[in-house]
């Protein structure tokens, strides 16, 4: 609104640049603003590129097909963003090597992402303790199917619900969701996992419930790692 209301000023003021550069400043505006708010990351671009892919998709007259495609691309990526408010971004380098970090060093530990999106963390886990057992779920069929080809046989990765999961085979279940179902997630990881085992939440709190240990990242997330041990 802030970002529309300088637009509106400067057009009041005589500035012309017609729809497309009004939409570029619009989103320069907009996108300045939310880094000045510190807000997430996404939310910068989304509010960077917002009004002007509006703008170019008009300039450009696409053809509705291309809308078509790019309503199903979304759903085949973003499908946990659909159901559960739970979108696609990925785990930086920093949060891979921190929680590389936390992980038993007794060989055989099994490690569950859920909600493993691209199968980042999960690649970046293979490549660096060939001796941990690692499984993924992920809701979204797109992304399950390239994480599938990324990993092949050193993951299993199901296609499904985390909801379904069973924790309790887990040493250690990593989770980088949403504010969305921490409650809710963290009522099932205390009720199925194992004593001693680790629950690991990237930048998403459990409400009212401090963490055991908690790491700083320094990302483009500002986000941290947050560590629960089961009691
Ligand atoms: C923020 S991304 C994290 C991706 C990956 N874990 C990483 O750290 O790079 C969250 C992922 O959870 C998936 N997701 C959301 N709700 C889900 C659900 N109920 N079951 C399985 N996956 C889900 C989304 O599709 C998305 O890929």
């Amino acid at each position: 609104m802030l970002a529309w209301a300088i637009v509106l000023g400067l057009v009041l003021g005589g500035l012309d640049l017609g729809w497309i550069g009004l939409a570029l400043v619009q989103g320069l505006l907009a996108g300045a603003i939310a880094y000045y708010l510190e807000l997430p990351i996404w939310w910068l671009f989304i509010n960077l590129l917002f009004f002007p892919s509006i703008a170019l998709a008009r300039q450009w007259q696409l053809a509705p097909h291309w809308y078509l495609a790019a309503l199903a691309a979304l759903l085949l990526t973003q499908l946990g963003a659909v159901r559960g408010r739970v979108p696609l971004y990925l785990s930086s380098r920093q949060a891979k090597t921190a929680l590389l970090g936390l992980l038993p060093t007794g060989p055989g530990s099994r490690f569950l992402d859920i909600g493993s999106g691209t199968g980042g963390m999960l690649a970046f886990l293979a490549r660096a303790r060939s001796d941990l057992v690692l499984d993924g779920v992920e809701s979204a069929p797109a992304l399950w199917l390239l994480s599938r080809l990324r990993l092949g046989p050193r993951a299993h990765i199901a296609l499904g619900d985390f909801w379904h999961a069973d924790l309790s085979r887990y040493d250690v279940v990593y989770a980088f969701l949403s504010p969305e179902p921490m409650s809710r997630l963290w009522d099932k990881a205390k009720r199925e996992m194992r004593p001693g085992s680790l629950f690991i939440s990237n930048s998403f709190e459990v409400p009212g419930i401090a963490p055991d240990a908690s790491i700083e990242l320094h990302d483009l997330h500002r986000g941290r790692l947050m560590l629960w041990q089961i009691a």
